[in-house]
Formats: structure tokens, C-alpha cells, sequence
């Protein structure tokens, strides 16, 4: 029988990021869940109308709240560098490229991940990207419009000022299309580490296994993400 890499265990994910993470991720759920029912009520009938709008309503309000954990945490730690690891964007638009190849082509034929964890590089370069459009304009401008939906009435000159209801409820749904399809894509790449529970088991523990020796711009057999 013959041994695995030997493995070594290093801090990733700070205790506030993975409680904002699995609290924003149930969230999300239950927001997709009942937002379902609230838009599709002649097709679908679990609960109650007013039951779906005012569980979509406090979760809503509680995903606001939960937005600053994360805001907070990498606007007053240098965690921040996660997000910035290379100053130089052709070097990231590269590694992108790179990145993107290997999960479309690479992966089905073996070939090792060309990303290698560490504490300030904790994400691929097309990671990075994802994460950061998400988290600075999708999450917040999803945030923003269901919060206009919830009082019209009060934030009316703000509706106005984006165009009207419509254009605002536009907006919303649009996103809820696109966070359903996330909400299957994110968790299906999250499965591709050295085990398919690796990354999630990290998500709750902190701390991810990369082989020894193995350095940001290191060796092959990395984590596969
Ligand atoms: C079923 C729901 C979800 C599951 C199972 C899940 C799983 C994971 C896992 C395993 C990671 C760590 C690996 C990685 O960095 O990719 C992660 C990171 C992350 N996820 Fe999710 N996720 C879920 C929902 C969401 C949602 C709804 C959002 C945003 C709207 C989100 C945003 C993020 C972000 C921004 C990170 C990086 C966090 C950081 O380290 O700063 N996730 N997720």
C-alpha cells in the first residue's frame, strides 16, 4: 500500500467570514425559496402568501445586516489582499484565462490545478473576479432593490430616481435568476478540491489541507481549485 502526499493544514477562511458565509448562504436559500412562492403563487402553494413576504421580508433584513460582517471584515483587516493578490492585470487576466481552461478542458483530462492555496492567495484568479463582482455590485444591488420593494411607499423618491418600480423589480428578479443559478454552480466548484468535501469542510473549520511543500506558485497535485 502506498502513502498519499503528506498534507499540512493552513488558516483560510477567519472565523467572522465563514459565520457571515453560512448564515448569508442558508439565507439566500430561504430568500429563493419563499421569493418562489411570493412571484409564482398561482403555480406554487406551501405557505401562505403573507407567510412567504413576511419570512422574505425579516431574512432579507437579516442579509442586510450580515453584508457588513463581511464588508467590515476585509475593509479593517489586510485580509483584503485575498482579493488583490497581483498588482499586475495582465498577469490576472492570464491566470484567468488559465483558470478557465482548466475547468473547462483540463480537469476532465487529469491535468493537476494550475492555482496553489495559501493564506494570501486563498483564491484563483477567476475566483477572485467572481467573488468580487458578486459581493460589491450583485449582493448589495440585490440587497438595495429589495429593500426599495419592501416600502414603496417610504423610498419613493429613491424608486423614482432608478426609474420606477418596474425597473427596480426588474432588477430584483433578474438577480433572483441569476443567485438561483449560483446557488447551484458555486456549490458544484466547490466540490472540486483534493475531496469533494475538502472546501466545504474548510468553510466550516477554517482551515484548508494543501500538500507539503506546496507554495503559492508551487507544484502539481494542489487542491484542485
Ligand atoms: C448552498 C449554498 C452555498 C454553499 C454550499 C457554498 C459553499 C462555499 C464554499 C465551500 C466556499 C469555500 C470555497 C471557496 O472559496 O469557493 C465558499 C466561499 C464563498 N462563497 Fe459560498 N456557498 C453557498 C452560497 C453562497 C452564496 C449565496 C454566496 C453569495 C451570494 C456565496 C459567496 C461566497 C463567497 C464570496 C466566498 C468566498 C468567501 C471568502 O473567503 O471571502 N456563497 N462557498
Amino acid at each position: 500500500m502506498t502513502d498519499g502526499p503528506r498534507m499540512r493544514r493552513i488558516y483560510v477562511h477567519p472565523l467572522p467570514i465563514r459565520i457571515w458565509h453560512w448564515l448569508n448562504a442558508f439565507g439566500f436559500v430561504t430568500l429563493i425559496l419563499t421569493g418562489v412562492q411570493i412571484r409564482y403563487l398561482d403555480v406554487i402553494n406551501v405557505v401562505s402568501f403573507k407567510t412567504a413576504v413576511a419570512v422574505h421580508n425579516a431574512v432579507g433584513w437579516v442579509l442586510i445586516g450580515n453584508f457588513f460582517v463581511w464588508l467590515c471584515f476585509y475593509l479593517f483587516t489586510d485580509k483584503i489582499r485575498v482579493y488583490h493578490p497581483e498588482l499586475s492585470p495582465l498577469k490576472h487576466f492570464r491566470d484567468t484565462f488559465r483558470q478557465a481552461r482548466f475547468y473547462g478542458y483540463g480537469i476532465f483530462k487529469g491535468e493537476p490545478n494550475p492555482h496553489h492555496v495559501s493564506v494570501y492567495h486563498k483564491f484563483n484568479a477567476l475566483q477572485s473576479m467572481t467573488y468580487q463582482v458578486i459581493m460589491q455590485l450583485l449582493v448589495p444591488l440585490q440587497l438595495v432593490t429589495g429593500a426599495l420593494l419592501w416600502d414603496l411607499h417610504r423610498f419613493a423618491a429613491a424608486v423614482d430616481f432608478f426609474g420606477g418600480v418596474r425597473v427596480v423589480a426588474t432588477v430584483h428578479v433578474l438577480l433572483f435568476i441569476f443567485f438561483t443559478a449560483f446557488i447551484f454552480a458555486h456549490p458544484y466548484l466547490a466540490s472540486l478540491g483534493h475531496t469533494p468535501g475538502a472546501h466545504f469542510k474548510a468553510m466550516i473549520t477554517g482551515y484548508e489541507e494543501v500538500e507539503e511543500g506546496e507554495s503559492a506558485s508551487g507544484a502539481a497535485g494542489a487542491p484542485r481549485r
